[in-house]
């Protein structure tokens, strides 16, 4: 008998099957138990009929727990018309056999009735078995599948950069220091670096890959390990990447909308507000940025960087992400090349997602003078002697390139309409939270 995924029952229809997973649910009335079983592909509604079965197996079904895992064997069926089932199947069944029945007086800690976040999240390991996490997940794993397609059909080369390393990227402050035999090392912040010597190598490269920051805040948008990707294209502007940044987002978007349209619908996401994602995303530099969050409200001045509800107030404004560009250099990275027209101001660019979601992509173009970049590094405090290989790359071929980075887990958050990043990665990692 074929041990089949509950996903892939409809091609079964009126064949004996063996299915396994965990009890999802149950109920009963009399003489049919009705358990359904989750296998991580779906959800079944299986029939236990008293006169079908052996005394034994009815027993059986009779004492099921949620979450035991469990086998079961029966007939694949159709479900009649003007009934509704998960997945539109269920199964008939003939025998059944118990791996482990969680115990009645020990139950699984997470019920259908509500939880606490916190308690939710002390119990991660469990809570990613329910289907609100489940739906989340599936579409985190489509996005990040989208991505690599995206890159790789335009001729991206993968190139993975370190995670030890001894040298800041995004600013001293958020600095992870781990023991490295007899130094110290940072777990990285960006793979940016690296990846501009790999675009002198390959021309178009992208690393994609865990990333750290000790973020003190405790807020929905900041995780200290999170998942970035990171496009560098050699011989391109900013202009050039905010071009590849809209593309992409929009390809991303409409792989899920197309490939995770019924995970959308159990999170209750408005698939039109995704639909409506193309290019041209409006450009709004930093000058009528600021200029807007006056007028909307905002104690914003000139020369700082935009708070969290400045990003809310923005991204709000708009039905598709808005590109913020040209912040003055002062608030941004060390390596941000200055615009030729004003000098003040950095080439980079923010991606803001709509809906009140704020920045999900940060880049720009980077500094490619040897001595510009000499001096930037002085200012910002920085040790010269962890940056001559990449000080290398700007006396051995110079070239104009950029690019940006993506947090992934920011781009689940907004693509599934969700309130905190917590829930968009298997196993957060926060200011509070190490465990599970
Ligand atoms: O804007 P950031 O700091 O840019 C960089 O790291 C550049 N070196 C990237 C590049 O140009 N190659 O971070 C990029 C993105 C942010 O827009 C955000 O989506 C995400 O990384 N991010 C975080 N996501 C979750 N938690 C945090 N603490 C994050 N910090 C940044
Ligand atoms: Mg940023």
């Amino acid at each position: 008998m074929p041990v089949v995924p509950i996903s892939d029952l409809a091609a079964y229809d009126g064949q004996e099957v063996t299915v396994r997973g965990w009890l999802y649910n149950i109920r009963s009335s009399g003489k049919i138990i009705f358990p359904i079983l989750r296998d991580g592909s779906g959800l079944l509604q299986c029939i236990v009929f008293k006169n079908n079965v052996t005394p034994e197996v009815f027993e059986k079904a009779k004492a099921l727990t949620q979450e035991s895992s469990l086998e079961l064997q029966g007939m694949v069926r159709k479900v009649p018309e003007g009934k509704t089932a998960p997945g539109g199947y269920e199964l008939d069944v003939k025998d059944l056999a118990v791996f482990q029945l969680v115990p009645a007086d020990q139950p699984f800690p997470i019920t259908p009735k509500d939880h606490g976040v916190e308690f939710l999240m002390d119990q991660r390991h469990l809570w990613i078995r329910s289907s609100r996490q489940h739906a989340i997940l599936k579409i985190r794993h489509e996005i990040v599948r989208a991505v690599r397609q995206f890159f790789d059909d335009r001729g991206f080369v993968l190139v993975d950069t370190p995670i030890f390393t001894p040298a800041v990227c995004e600013g001293t402050t958020t600095l992870f220091e781990v023991g490295y035999f007899d130094e110290k090392a940072y777990l990285t912040q960006s793979g940016q670096l690296y990846n501009e010597a790999t675009a002198a190598a390959f021309g178009k490269v992208y690393c994609f890959g865990p990333t750290f920051r000790a973020e003190k805040s405790k807020t929905r948008r900041h995780l200290t390990e999170f998942w970035m990707v990171e496009p560098e294209v050699a011989f391109a502007t900013l202009d050039d990447v905010m071009v590849l940044a809209e593309e992409f987002i929009t390809s991303i978007v409409q792989n899920v909308v197309k490939n995770r349209r019924a995970e959308l619908l159990a999170l209750e996401r408005d698939v039109q507000k995704l639909e409506r994602i193309a290019p041209p995303f409006p450009r709004l530099a930093y000058d009528e940025a600021v200029t807007n969050l006056q007028s909307h409200g905002s104690e914003i001045r000139w020369g700082s960087d935009f708070g969290g509800g400045d990003e809310t107030i923005l991204s709000q404004q708009f039905d598709r992400p808005v590109m913020v560009h040209r912040y003055p250099a002062q608030v941004k990275a060390f390596y941000m090349e200055p615009d030729p027209a004003r000098p003040e101001l950095a080439l980079c660019v923010d991606v803001l997602a709509p809906e009140g979601y704020g920045e999900i992509i940060g880049g720009g173009q980077r500094a490619s003078s040897l001595e510009l970049l000499n001096e930037r590094i002085r200012q910002h405090g920085l040790p010269s002697e962890a940056f001559d290989w990449y000080l290398d790359l700007r006396k051995y071929g110079t070239f104009p390139h950029a690019g940006f980075g993506m947090g992934i887990e920011r781009a689940v958050a907004w693509i599934c309409g969700l309130e905190h990043v917590r829930e968009t990665i298997p196993f957060p990692r926060m200011l509070y939270r190490l465990k599970p």
